[in-house]
């Protein structure tokens, strides 16, 4: 059955790093709906075992379809990474996930080194391992799993010497190497593109998925009808929204208002 043109598409992260898919999506999709949650009072993600992601995924998982969403997109590295499988199985809905760009980041170096710097959880993730033996087995990947960082996007420190401190040290052995490209593993990690450019002091490519999962979303939806109106954003927290908005408006430039949701 097609999906009717005023049904939204469910979007989730951990936090506010899905906005920077949120973001890809509204300008590739611009007339359609989306419904935005961030598990805040989870995150985050990328410290979780895998039983306590698949548990949050699914609880979500039925939230968005009680919204009667018309796809989900998982817009976090982490619960892709561990839960995609569960959702798929349980929801007989189209599922985007998200994955770092390997593919991508292989395909464009020509020194064949490529850094990625993703949570903890997908540094150390099968998923992870798999991309690189998929598609990188004959380059130097240089994986550095970064605790903390995404806490400061939550915070809204963007530049802060507690955020340059960090990639400072994350950033280190990726730039005393020769790789020409450089993934963004973590939906939370667009956001610091500013600051990382400034860190890494030398140039190099930085690649995130945002674009990719815009393109592999308005694919899979070709055939769907879109309305002739701007489209609307729904969003909601687990946590309390005050730190939502406040962080949301500034990451995306427009006044953001979202509801609390127990999940
Ligand atoms: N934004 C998420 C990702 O892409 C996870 C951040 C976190 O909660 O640790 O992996």
């Amino acid at each position: 059955m097609q999906p009717d043109k005023n049904q939204p598409i469910g979007v989730f992260d951990s936090g506010l790093g899905g906005l920077s898919i949120l973001r890809e999506l509204r300008e590739l999709l611009p007339h359609e709906n989306f419904i935005f949650l961030a598990d805040q009072a989870y995150v985050p993600y990328g410290e979780k075992t895998p039983a306590e992601l698949i548990d949050r995924c699914l609880k979500i998982g039925e939230f968005l379809k009680n919204q009667d969403i018309k796809l989900m997109v998982v817009a976090c590295n982490t619960a892709t990474c561990y839960a995609l499988p569960a959702l798929r199985q349980k929801y007989a809905l189209l599922i985007v996930g998200t994955v770092p760009a390997i593919k991508p980041a292989s395909e464009k170096t020509k020194t064949g080194v490529i850094g990625i710097i993703s949570t903890e959880a997908t540094s150390k993730s099968k998923t992870l391992a798999d991309l690189i033996t998929a598609h990188a087995r004959d380059k130097q990947v240089i994986n550095i799993g970064c605790p903390n960082l995404e806490d400061t996007v939550e915070a809204g420190g963007l530049d802060s010497t507690d955020t340059n401190a960090l990639l400072e040290k994350y950033l280190e052995p990726i730039k005393q190497s020769s790789a020409d490209c450089l993934v963004l593993g973590c939906t939370h990690y667009p956001f610091l593109k500013p600051a990382i450019v400034q860190v890494m002091e030398r140039e190099i490519e930085i690649i995130d998925s945002g674009e990719a999962i815009a393109k592999r979303v308005k694919t899979l939806l070709a055939n769907n009808e879109t309305s002739a109106s701007e489209g609307a954003v729904k969003y909601f927290t687990t946590s309390e929204p005050d730190q939502f908005n406040n962080i949301a408006s500034k990451l995306l430039k427009e006044k953001i208002k979202a509801k609390t949701v127990q999940i």
